[in-house]
């Protein structure tokens, strides 16, 4: 990637990662990633606003072979794909001071061998004078680490907010333009990281409207120059109740649950509710993050494997959990040999979520006309919950 500018002074450098397919060794990246970074040139002074991962070092430098000085590298967030290459960039800046906030700097210093000397601490307002630019932090905990902190370029009104608003896409352009492309892929990157945290996103998202930023520029995917985009998505999933959606993730193995499940998704059709139908055996793992966004309701559809759940629902269980999503209500529907109690533990999986259980259906074996006459039930139950909620 050559570097590119946002704004005069205002340089995007970094690294687009084409063939990444995994973040985190969890998060699935179907348009690869790219780790952002950005130079901003004062009259006086220059900032290198976070790095790229280590084994990208060699991009960044080519990016930085015709600077002469560097005075401040800034550390947002100190996840390594930000900080990684935070040692070379000092070893080759040695006038350079490494900025960022306390809790980064102790991470930066444990992981990176940094030493303390090159470090500058800063918090909530404190900012860097760079000569006719003025670089502000914030302080923007839990998107993604406790450690992270935004910077806004108060003269550009350009806010740098490191993951908050990003997208693992890799594209050619500089810009979020193709609203559609970026909204999918930032929705998938919210689900995975930011999810868990909606509480302090709805709180960030305050102080974002307050600076009413002329761009957003993350630290993966395009820049928004059109932040109000990204702002009101980011609103829908953090803030707003969730729709008038129902999940269904499921898996069968001899067609018993599967049967219960198509009866379940056409009792909610027909009751008006949308649904998302995921086979655990087939779908892709960001279409269940990717759901759990929007929905109000999620059944958890499973047989019992020996004497526990399936396990492709016992992990699907795990990261519904893990991701804290907002859905109001859950339910289970599940079948069993010999062991009922095989299929109950999926439900004591989800401590994390704030919904109401709704007593699930289990058979044994093959569903019989009764069975299937409680999933009828059950979908009137969640039709009524909905319709109570007043979820659109
Ligand atoms: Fe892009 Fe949390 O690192």
């Amino acid at each position: 990637m050559k570097p590119r500018d946002i704004a005069a002074g205002v340089t995007r450098l970094g690294v687009i990662d084409w063939d990444a397919e995994l973040f985190d060794a969890f998060v699935p990246l179907p348009e690869g990633t790219s780790y952002n970074c950005y130079l901003v040139r004062g009259n006086a002074k220059t900032a290198l606003v976070d790095t790229v991962e280590e084994e990208h070092a060699a991009v960044l430098f080519a990016q930085l072979a015709g600077l002469e000085r560097l005075d401040y590298v800034i550390s947002l967030h100190a996840e390594q794909d930000h900080s990684g290459s935070i040692p070379q960039v000092l070893a080759r800046f040695p006038e350079a001071r490494l900025v960022g906030s306390k809790k980064s700097l102790n991470v930066l210093a444990g992981h990176l061998d940094i030493s303390r000397d090159r470090l500058d601490r800063v918090g909530e307002g404190d900012s860097l004078d760079l000569g006719g630019r003025t670089l502000r932090f914030l302080d923007t905990p839990w998107v993604h680490w406790p450690e992270t902190m935004s910077a806004w370029l108060e003269e550009d009104r350009i806010l740098f907010p490191c993951d908050l608003f990003g997208s693992h896409l890799a594209c050619s352009d500089l810009y979020a333009d193709d609203r559609a492309r970026v909204y999918r892929e930032a929705k998938l990157y919210y689900a995975h990281i930011m999810m868990p945290f909606r509480a302090q996103v709805a709180r960030h998202l305050e102080k974002v409207r307050a600076l009413n930023p002329a761009q957003i520029a993350p630290s993966h995917g395009p820049v928004y120059r059109e932040p109000g985009f990204i702002v009101a998505a980011y609103d829908d999933w953090a803030v707003q109740p969730p729709r008038n959606l129902a999940m269904v993730p499921f898996v069968s193995m001899h067609g018993s649950v599967r049967r219960m499940v198509d009866r379940l998704v056409d009792g909610l059709v027909d009751h008006g509710l949308r649904v998302e139908r995921l086979d655990l055996s087939s779908s892709d793992p960001g279409v269940l993050a990717s759901a759990l966004v929007d929905a109000a309701t999620i059944v958890l559809g499973a047989p019992a494997v020996l004497d526990a759940p399936h396990p492709l629902a016992a992990g699907a269980a795990y990261t519904i959990n893990l991701l804290k999503p907002k859905a109001r209500f859950v339910s289970c529907l599940g079948s069993y040999g010999w062991t009922k109690t095989a299929v109950d533990p999926l439900l004591a999986m989800l401590p994390n979520l704030s919904a109401e259980v709704i007593p699930p259906v289990i058979a044994r074996g093959r569903p019989t006309e009764a069975d299937l006459a409680a999933v009828d039930a059950l979908a009137s139950t969640i039709a009524e919950r909905h319709a109570a909620a007043g979820l659109k």
